[in-house]
């Protein structure tokens, strides 16, 4: 199975990444083939609500780091998401990813 596996935190080495990577370690040990983002060295703004990739294939109007991770999500079999508990919810780094998966709403997701 090919996994992708996202990380939250902002902060670089922290629980979340050691967490993901001890996932990521064991899952490789398994056969698994697994490809892990950290949101805290990659820039992903938050969702502008355009609705320009509804018309353009799923491609997002903004330029960062959001594109490579989506291609890697359009060839994984599943997402590991890993945030920090921040107030009770997910980072706003992770829920900018979240939101961000927007670009795929329309091509792959039907409601
Ligand atoms: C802004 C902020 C909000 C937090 N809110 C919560 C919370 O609501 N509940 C909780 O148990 N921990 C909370 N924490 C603690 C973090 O979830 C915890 O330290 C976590 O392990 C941090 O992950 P990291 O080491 O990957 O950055 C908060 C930390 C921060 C910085």
């Amino acid at each position: 199975m090919n996994i992708l596996v996202v990380t939250g935190s902002p902060r670089k080495n922290g629980n979340t990444e050691i967490m993901a990577s001890a996932f990521a370690k064991s899952a490789r040990e398994a056969g698994h083939e697994v490809t892990v983002k950290e949101l805290s060295t990659l820039k992903v703004e938050p969702c502008l609500a355009c609705t320009y990739c509804f018309t353009h294939d799923g491609v997002c109007i903004q330029n960062d780091d959001m594109n490579s991770i989506l291609t890697d999500l359009s060839q994984a079999d599943m997402l590991v998401l890993a945030s920090p508990v921040y107030w009770f919810d997910v980072s706003a780094q992770t829920k900018c990813f979240i939101d961000r998966m927007y670009a795929f709403a329309k091509k792959r997701i039907s409601y």
